[in-house]
C-alpha cells in the first residue's frame, strides 16, 4: 500500500427526508444563492418545489440557471458565472445529476477567474479559489456529490476535459434516495456502468498490498450488480435506489483509491465518444470497458482478472486462471446487456469515420500513454475503438 493523506470534507446528509437541512446548511456558507438546474426532471418529480420551500423558509434570496445539458457545455458555465457576478452570489445549489453538479463546480471555480472559464478546463488557467458549492443530488451515477471533480465540454471543438481543485469539493450533499425514482430505465443502468467503472478505474492497478481497498471495491461492485438491475426492474424499490446512491460516492470519493497507483485507462477513451458524439457518460463506459478488460488481460494482469472473478462473480477458483479471467470479463458484458446497455459502437451510431482522430486526442491529453495498469498507446487505444464497433 503506498502512502496517502486521507481528506473527505463533504458533509453527507443521506436518506428519505434529509432535504429539511438544506436552508440551514446553506446559511452557514453563503447569503445569495445560484439554483443550477437541467431540464424538466426536478419540476416534474418535485424536488424544485422542495428546494424552493427550503431556500423561501430561510429567506434566501436566490437566482436560477436552468437548461444545463448532460455533458454540460461550456456556454451554461460562461452565462453562470455572469448571473453570480452581476447578482453577487456567494453560494452555489446544484439540483440534479453530474452534469449540473459538474458545470456549478466550474461556474465556482471561473467566478474568481479573470480570463475565459474554458482556460481552466484545458489547463491554461489557474484555479484558486471556488465559491462554496451544496448539491442535492437526483441520480446514482458520477459521485460529483462528494468528489473534486468536474468534465465540461466544448462540442464546437469536439472536447470533453475534467478539472479538478481541493476548492471544488462540495461543502455538502444531500442524497435522498426517493429523488432517484423516476430516473429513466436507460439513465439507471448508465449510472450504475459509470458506477462500476469507476472503481474498475481503481481496482485493475499494479499496486500489492492494498487488501483493505480491493475487498471494499468487491464489495461495492456486488452491490451495483445485485441493486443495478433491481432498479432497472422496480424504479421504487428504495433499498436498491439507496444502495446505489451510497455506491456512487463511495466509489470515487478516495477511499478506494487512496494508497494505490491509479491512472484512468477507459474513462478518457469514452470521453473522446461524448466529445464527438455527444453520447451518454455510461453507456460509452459500458460498451467500451469489456473490450478494453479483453485487451489488457495478459500474463502481467492475469492475476488481476482472476481475483475479480472469483471475488465479484463467484467463479470456482479451481478452473484455470486464464479461464476466470475470461469468465469474469464476458459475465460483465452479460451483466451490462441485461440492464439493456447497448454492447457495440454502432448500436449508438458511431462509426469508423473518427476513430483515428479520437484515439489521437485521448492519448495527446494524457501526455502520449492512458492508463498505469497496461499502458495504452494511440494504437493500442485505437484498436479498442476498433474491436468495439
Ligand atoms: O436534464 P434533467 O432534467 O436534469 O434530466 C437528467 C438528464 O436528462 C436526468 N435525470 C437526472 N436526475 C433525474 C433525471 N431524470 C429523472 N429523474 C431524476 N431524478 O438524467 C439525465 C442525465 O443527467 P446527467 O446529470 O448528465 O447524468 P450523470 O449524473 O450521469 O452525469 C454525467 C456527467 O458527469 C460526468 C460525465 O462525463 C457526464 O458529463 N462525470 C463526472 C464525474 C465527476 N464529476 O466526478 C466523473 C464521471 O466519471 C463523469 O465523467
Ligand atoms: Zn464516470
Amino acid at each position: 500500500m503506498l502512502n496517502f493523506n486521507y481528506s473527505i470534507p463533504t458533509k453527507i446528509f443521506f436518506g428519505n427526508g434529509q432535504i429539511k437541512v438544506l436552508g440551514k446548511e446553506i446559511k452557514k456558507y453563503g447569503t445569495k444563492v445560484l439554483l443550477v438546474y437541467g431540464g424538466e426532471s426536478i419540476k416534474k418529480n418535485g424536488v424544485y418545489d422542495e428546494v424552493i420551500d427550503q431556500l423561501k423558509g430561510e429567506d434566501i434570496p436566490f437566482w436560477e440557471l436552468n437548461g444545463v445539458k448532460p455533458n454540460p457545455r461550456i456556454d451554461s458555465v460562461r452565462e453562470g458565472i455572469k448571473i453570480c457576478r452581476e447578482n453577487k452570489i456567494d453560494f452555489l445549489l446544484p439540483v440534479g445529476g453530474g452534469s449540473i453538479i459538474d458545470c456549478a463546480k466550474t461556474i465556482g471555480a471561473g467566478y474568481y477567474y479573470d480570463g475565459d472559464p474554458w482556460d481552466l478546463v484545458i489547463g491554461k488557467g489557474k484555479i484558486e479559489k471556488v465559491l462554496p458549492i451544496g448539491t442535492v443530488s437526483t441520480i446514482a451515477a458520477t459521485g460529483s456529490e462528494m468528489d473534486n471533480y468536474a468534465v465540461i465540454s466544448n462540442l464546437e471543438t469536439n472536447q470533453k476535459l475534467g478539472l479538478f481543485h481541493d476548492n471544488m469539493f462540495p461543502k455538502f450533499s444531500i442524497l435522498d434516495p426517493v429523488y432517484t425514482f423516476t430516473v429513466s430505465q436507460r439513465q439507471t443502468a448508465a449510472g450504475t456502468a459509470d458506477i462500476m467503472s469507476h472503481i474498475f478505474e481503481v481496482y485493475f492497478s499494479r499496486t500489492e498490498g492494498a487488501y483493505l481497498q480491493d475487498r471494499m471495491a468487491e464489495a461495492i461492485l456486488k452491490t451495483c450488480i445485485k441493486y443495478g438491475i433491481v432498479a432497472v426492474k422496480e424504479p421504487k424499490n428504495y433499498e436498491a435506489r439507496a444502495n446505489l446512491m451510497w455506491s456512487s460516492s463511495l466509489a470515487i470519493n478516495g477511499l478506494l483509491s487512496y494508497g494505490k497507483e491509479s491512472m484512468w485507462s477507459v474513462h478518457p477513451i469514452q470521453h473522446e465518444l461524448s466529445a464527438y458524439y455527444d453520447i451518454t457518460h455510461g453507456i460509452g463506459l459500458a460498451i467500451l470497458t469489456p473490450y478494453w478488460m479483453e485487451y489488457v488481460l495478459n500474463d502481467e494482469t492475469v492475476d488481476k482478472f482472476a481475483e475479480y472473478g472469483i471475488n465479484v462473480w463467484d467463479i470456482d477458483k479451481e478452473n484455470d486462471k486464464y479461464g476466470i479471467a475470461r469468465g469474469a470479463i464476458e459475465k460483465t458484458r452479460e451483466y451490462f446487456i441485461s440492464l439493456g446497455l447497448p454492447s457495440t459502437l454502432r448500436e449508438v451510431g458511431i462509426g469508423e469515420e473518427n476513430l483515428e482522430n479520437m484515439a489521437k486526442k485521448a492519448t495527446d491529453y494524457q501526455g502520449g500513454t492512458i492508463g498505469s495498469f497496461v499502458p495504452l498507446n494511440y494504437e493500442d487505444t485505437l484498436e479498442i475503438y476498433r474491436r468495439a464497433l
